[in-house]
C-alpha cells in the first residue's frame, strides 16, 4: 500500500483529493452519542488540508434502503467535523454539480449510500458511480481510503474508486492494519482474546479462526448463553441460538475456552428491572442473563493478568443500563491493567466495545490500540482478504 506521505510529498496544493473515511457514527436522533470515528477520521483529512489540497470526504451513515433518508443525513458529521478541524465543512449533495473548493477547505459528500449504485452487487453500476467521483477530483486528483471500518466492504467508494484514481493508504488504514498485523504475526504470549456481543453465529467464523492461535478465549455477552446451553445448563429467558449447540460444543472441545461462572439475571429487559446475581447453574426459569458476574470478572481478570497480548471485542452485557454495564466495566479495567502492568498489546475491536470504553468513561489512551473497525478487524483476524485493502495492493 502506498502511504499518503508519498501523495503529500508530491505536492497536494490545489488538487482535489478524494478521502473516504468511516464516519458512521452511533446518532440519537441527530445527536452523535459516540464521535470516536469523526475523531480518528481527523489527521488524514487534516494533513491533507494543511498541504493545500482541496480535500472532498466520502463517506456513509447507517444503511439507507430506498435512496435519499433525511434521518440518515451527514449534516451531524459535518457540524462535528468542523468544529474537530476548526474550520468550516461544506455538505456537499450527490449528483449535483461539483463545487470549486479553496485550497485547504474541505467538503464533505452527502451519504454516500443514498445512491444505491455505492452497494450495487452489479459492477458496472458500481464502477459509474467510481467514475463520478473520480471526475469530482479531475485528472490530477487521487484517492486516499482511510476508512478502515469499511475496508471489508466491495463498494463503489472503496473499492471500485481506487481501480480510477492514484490510490493510496491513509494514515488511520496503515495504523489500523499495522496493530491488526501484530496480532496475527507472532503475538508475544500468552494471547487472550476476550469476546462479546450478542450473537454467537457472528462470531462463529472469527472463533474458529482465532482458537488454534491464541491460549485463551474468554467469552462474555449474549453469546455466552449458547454456550453454556451447551455444556448442559439451563439458560431461562437468555438469549439463545438453538442451532449452534452443537458447535458451540464442538469449540468447547478444545480446552481454551473459559466462561462466565456467574452472571447477572433481570426479570425484565430494562435499567429498572428486579435483578439477582446467580451462578450459572442457577439461571431461574423467565430470568434472563444481562451480565456478566462478579465473579467471573474476577476469573476473566486472572487469565487476563498473565497476558502479553490481547483482543477485545464485544461487550460482556448490556452495558448501555448501568445495573448490567459492571461486567464490560470490570473486564475492561483488566486489559487496561494488563497494558500497563505487563507492557502488553491490547487491541480493543470496534464498534460497541470501542463504544462501550468511552461511554464508561475508562481512559482511551490505557489501551495500545482502539479499532475503528468493528467487522473489519474481525474479518481480518478471520484472515479474509479485504477489498478495500486488497484493491490499494494492486
Ligand atoms: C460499520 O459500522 O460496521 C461500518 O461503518 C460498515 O458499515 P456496514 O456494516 O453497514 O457496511
Ligand atoms: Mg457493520
Amino acid at each position: 500500500m502506498k502511504p499518503i506521505d508519498e501523495l503529500i510529498a508530491q505536492g497536494v496544493t490545489g488538487r482535489a483529493i478524494l478521502v473516504r473515511s468511516d464516519l458512521n457514527v452511533p446518532l440519537d436522533g441527530s445527536r452523535i452519542t459516540d464521535d470516536g470515528r469523526i475523531r480518528a477520521s481527523v489527521p488524514t483529512i487534516r494533513a491533507l488540508s494543511e498541504a493545500g489540497a482541496r480535500v472532498f470526504v466520502a463517506a456513509h451513515l447507517g444503511r439507507p434502503k430506498n435512496g435519499p433518508d433525511p434521518a440518515l443525513s451527514l449534516a451531524p458529521v459535518a457540524a462535528r467535523l468542523g468544529e474537530l478541524l476548526g474550520a468550516d465543512v461544506r455538505l456537499v449533495e450527490l449528483g449535483g454539480p461539483a463545487p470549486k473548493l479553496a485550497d485547504g477547505e474541505v467538503a464533505l459528500l452527502e451519504n454516500i449510500r443514498f445512491d444505491p449504485r455505492e452497494t450495487s452487487k452489479d459492477e458496472s453500476e458500481r464502477a459509474a458511480l467510481a467514475a463520478e467521483l473520480a471526475a469530482l477530483v479531475g485528472p490530477d486528483g487521487a484517492f486516499v481510503s482511510d476508512g478502515f471500518g469499511v475496508v471489508h466492504r466491495k463498494q463503489a467508494s472503496v473499492y471500485d474508486v481506487a481501480r480510477l484514481l492514484p490510490a493510496y493508504a491513509g494514515g488511520l488504514v496503515h495504523d489500523e492494519v499495522e496493530v491488526l498485523r501484530r496480532l496475527t504475526q507472532d503475538p508475544a504470549r500468552p494471547y487472550v482474546v476476550v469476546l462479546g456481543g450478542s450473537k454467537v453465529s457472528d462470531k462463529l467464523a472469527v472463533i474458529e479462526a482465532l482458537l488454534p492461535g491464541v491460549d485463551a478465549l474468554l467469552v462474555g455477552g449474549g453469546m455466552c448463553f449458547t454456550f453454556l446451553a451447551a455444556q448442559g445448563h439451563s439458560v431461562g429467558g437468555s438469549l439463545l441460538q438453538v442451532e449452534q449447540i452443537d458447535a458451540c460444543r464442538r469449540l468447547l472441545e478444545t480446552g481454551k475456552i473459559v466462561l462466565p461462572t456467574d452472571v447477572v439475571v433481570a426479570d425484565a429487559f430494562a435499567a429498572d428491572a428486579n435483578t439477582r446475581t446467580v451462578p450459572v447453574d442457577g439461571i431461574p426459569d423467565g430470568w434472563s442473563g444481562l451480565d456478566i458476574g462478579p465473579a467471573s470478572v474476577a476469573g476473566f481478570a486472572e487469565v487476563l493478568a498473565d497476558a502479553r497480548t490481547v483482543f477485545w471485542n464485544g461487550p460482556m452485557g448490556v452495558f448501555e443500563m448501568a445495573p448490567f454495564a459492571e461486567g464490560t466495566r470490570g473486564v475492561a479495567q483488566a486489559v487496561l491493567d494488563c497494558t500497563a502492568n505487563n507492557g502488553a498489546l491490547t487491541v480493543v475491536g470496534g464498534g460497541d466495545s470501542a463504544a462501550a470504553v468511552r461511554a464508561l468513561g475508562l481512559p482511551e489512551d490505557g489501551f495500545t490500540h482502539i479499532s475503528t473497525g468493528g467487522g473489519a478487524s474481525l474479518e481480518y483476524l478471520e484472515g479474509k482478504q479485504l477489498p478495500g485493502l486488497a484493491i490499494l495492493e494492486h
